[in-house]
């Protein structure tokens, strides 16, 4: 039977893997608050007071193979193989040691850096340079592994015994639902999936993203706030002011989902603070939030100014960049209700305001950009492009309309 990570037996672990000296003088501090619902995680102080997070993945795949840990340990690899990238602070990987057998992961825990979640939670403030550090970072990301086949190949191996056919398309809507669903979600969230399939130009605007997908360099794929650390010291530093942690989901992607990852979770903090009430129109609840969205806007604008300095080679690469990224953006906002929904089993009326804007984003981004950034697509660019560029090509509608069979809520 494969051991099961507790208390009471992590030393020992630790102490039989060699991580630690001796069992005498190392003890756990407690299950990490935010412990996810994927994984246990259990934070160790060693002797001589190092810190360790130790992780295990809770829900194995049906074969009994560990999955997300091993992405994360590809990229450790990577970063150990490639030194030109092990050498990007941001990113520097603090893995220490993995068992695949077990699904264990272990990361040195960094005591002088903070989770920037908690820190915008608890705040309620929203300063430029944090988010214009995470845009520099992520543009150096990106730039290093942009078009690098060696990297692409690399993160391209699989588990020992898998195969990796492709890598993974994130540009995907809420997949088809059977009737179980009546089973495993509150009857109010059902309210969700209907609205979800009334709304065919969703559907159209998720295929057409899914159709431009574009994956040219190493990308995170989980970079929610809680994936982001900010040193204590920000303020007083130049560089070194985040890591990003949490590899577990990453692979060879499109960058515009990273950003767009980034902008959603800017906007949940505006989205979950709506003053909602079924007498109030979409445009004036948006107004009424507790956090304006003005107050994220800077951020927002900083971090893709940040992002396009160090990487404007992008925008030669992928002309409508600006709008894919406010397109995923609405995509990860969807994902994030329906998570809600499985999690904490709840959708209200706030949730539904966030799918009507998720779709605004989806199906009018460059309308959005305006909205969502506070200027227009052309002033973003046009520090970064030359005249040229400026103007883009008409998008043509590549897709042809495909119908197939789906089950439908009644009601649509
Ligand atoms: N190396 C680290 N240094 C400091 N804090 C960390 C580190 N790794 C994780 N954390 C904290 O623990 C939380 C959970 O870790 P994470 O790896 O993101 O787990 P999960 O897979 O459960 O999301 C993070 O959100 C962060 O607050
Ligand atoms: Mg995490």
């Amino acid at each position: 039977m494969v051991l099961s990570l507790s208390s009471h037996n992590v030393i020992q672990y630790l102490y039989k893997a060699g991580l630690c000296s001796s069992e005498e003088g190392a003890n756990t501090d407690s299950e990490l608050p935010r412990t996810s619902q994927k994984n246990f995680n259990l934070l160790v102080t060693l002797p001589g007071n190092n810190k360790i997070l130790v992780k295990q993945e809770r829900f194995i795949d049906n074969d009994g193979e560990p999955q997300e840990f091993f992405n994360e340990w590809l990229f450790h690899q990577l970063l150990q193989q490639f030194p030109v990238l092990g050498n990007i602070s941001v990113i520097a990987s603090l893995v220490v040691h993995f068992d695949e057998e077990k699904s264990i992961l272990v990361r040195h825990y960094l005591k002088e850096y903070f989770e920037l979640a908690s820190f915008y939670q608890k705040n309620a403030y929203f300063p430029k340079a944090i988010a214009s550090a995470i845009g520099i970072s992520l543009g150096a990301l990106h730039r290093a592994t942009f078009n690098r086949r060696e990297y692409r190949d690399f993160m391209a191996t699989a588990p020992q015994g898998q195969f990796r056919y492709q890598f993974y398309n994130p540009a995907q809507g809420i997949g088809s639902i059977g009737p179980e669903i009546f089973g495993n979600v509150p009857t109010d969230a059902l309210k969700f999936y209907v609205l979800y399939q009334c709304y065919e130009s969703l559907e159209a605007a998720i295929a057409e993203l899914a159709y431009e997908w574009n994956p040219c360099c190493l990308t995170h794929n989980d970079l929610r706030l809680e994936n982001i650390l900010v040193h204590s010291r920000w303020e007083r530093l130049d560089n070194c002011l985040v890591k990003l942690i949490d590899w577990e989901a990453c692979s060879w992607g499109d960058p515009a989902f990273d950003l767009g990852t980034l902008v959603a979770s800017y906007l949940t903090i505006w989205l979950e603070n709506l003053v909602v009430d079924s007498t109030i129109e979409l445009e004036e609840s948006l107004l009424l939030a507790a956090i304006p969205l003005e107050h994220l806007q800077h951020s927002i604008l900083a971090l893709i100014l940040g992002y396009l300095d160090t990487f404007p080679r992008i925008l030669e690469h992928c002309c409508e960049f600006v709008q894919r990224v406010i397109q995923f953006a609405g995509l990860v906002l969807i994902h994030r209700i329906q998570e809600k929904i499985n999690f904490e089993k709840s959708f209200d009326n706030s949730g539904i305001l966030m799918l009507d804007f998720a779709k605004v984003l989806l199906t009018r981004p460059q309308e959005s950009v305006l909205t969502v950034f506070g200027i227009s697509e052309l002033e973003i660019v046009k520090f970064f492009t030359n005249s040229a560029q400026l103007s883009h090509p008409k998008r043509e509608n590549n897709l042809l309309r495909i119908y197939y069979e789906k089950t439908r809520l009644r009601g649509c």
